[in-house]
């Protein structure tokens, strides 16, 4: 392989890394259902705001599903992660707590669930060190991700902890022995360096670390109200902490097109179509289905459903999250004692490579 390749994701080569991934994350989930105590997963967010729906259906109702069924369920605040990108790092501390609010008003059980941060995780970052000693420069600098993700910070400069930043997603994941990752479609060459730096190391020093599989969401993705990736530096994401009124306000300026007839046509129709999923997803229908009822009420009626269903869906959520949030001290416990859970995890296994590396 050389070091040329492409910006964007949508290469055959790619397209193929993600059927695999599909493949394998099929055989995965019959596994899970087998012997859900098999596995740990590890799964975590960067606190720059609150979540969105594309969160929602991406990654959070996966996670509540997996830990439902059984899984030993860690969910990362990884706020070491906005180190890379110094221009959204203000209001870190609130995002945290909010962030800690979103996962358990969606239905993460802090009871059985490990919630914990980067920086009160002195022995996950050490683990960086031997981490580093363990991938070429070359490596990092064909991370196609890390490429986009520079591209859209628009930073003068790449810092050293944004192009190495792979290689701490690998400690993420390592210091707790997670076997799973449910990740979206991005992050799978993120997934692939933590997968080799855990064979690296336990062909060089001994069996110490699980080789962890990446778990692609069975949900088809969701846009942003404009159509174009839901992010909400785009402006274009419905918050889970919305207001029914905000909520309406970001669907009535969404894109549609002029023709009458609803239908759900992801690849000639695609703004129209997300919409019909976004409906779909929360009424927890068939897309085809919600577009034939709407049928010739154009861009209008289909507009009012996707308001009505995501308030409707969201209502629960937002009222749990609203006491959550009222009760400051309640989610700071939370995550103190998941930070002291992922403490001890980290020690002991920082120990078991340090006696790896002596020997
Ligand atoms: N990099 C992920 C993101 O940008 C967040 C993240 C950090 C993560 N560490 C992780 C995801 C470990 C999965 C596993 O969204």
């Amino acid at each position: 392989m050389d070091s040329t390749t492409p910006e964007t994701p949508e290469t055959p080569e790619n397209a193929e890394t993600i059927e695999a991934a599909a493949r394998r994350s099929a055989v995965l989930e019959e596994s899970i259902a087998a012997d859900p105590g098999a596995f740990r997963i590890l799964t975590g967010d960067r606190p720059t705001g609150p979540l969105h729906l594309g969160h929602y259906f991406g990654t959070l109702a996966n996670r509540v599903r997996l830990q439902r069924a059984g899984v030993d369920l860690f969910v990362l605040v990884a706020d070491y992660q906005v180190l890379t990108d110094r221009d959204v790092a203000d209001h870190l501390s609130e995002h945290v707590t909010g962030l800690v609010a979103d996962y358990l008003a969606v239905g993460v059980d802090p009871s059985t669930a490990t919630i914990f941060r980067h920086s009160s995780v002195p022995g996950l970052n050490q683990l960086m060190l031997p981490f580093l000693s363990l991938v070429s420069v070359a490596e990092l600098r064909r991370n196609p991700t890390v490429k986009d993700e520079i591209a859209a910070s628009r930073q003068a400069s790449v810092s050293g902890l944004m192009f190495t930043y792979p290689v701490h997603q690998a400690a993420d994941i390592l210091f707790c022995k997670a076997n799973l990752v449910p990740v979206g479609k991005d992050q799978l060459p993120h997934q692939e360096i933590t997968r080799t730096i855990a064979r690296r190391f336990n062909e060089r020093y001994g069996p110490v670390f699980p080789v962890p599989d990446a778990l692609l969401s069975p949900a088809p993705s969701l846009l942003g109200t404009d159509g174009q990736k839901m992010s909400k530096s785009r402006g274009n994401a419905i918050a889970l902490s919305a207001s029914p009124d905000e909520t309406a306000l970001l669907v009535r300026r969404a894109v549609t097109d002029t023709e009458r007839r609803i239908t759900y046509a992801p690849e000639t129709r695609p703004q129209v179509s997300n919409l019909v999923l976004l409906a779909a997803l929360c009424q927890d229908r068939d897309p085809h289905a919600v577009a034939a009822e709407i049928g010739d009420g154009g861009a209008a009626a289909l507009k009012k459903v996707v308001t009505d269903s995501v308030n409707e869906f969201l209502r629960p959520i937002r009222a749990r999250r609203a006491e959550l949030v009222a009760d400051g001290a309640y989610l700071r416990d939370v995550l103190a004692e998941g930070d002291e859970r992922a403490n001890e995890i980290a020690d002991r296994t920082l120990k078991e490579v340090r006696a790896a590396m002596a020997s």
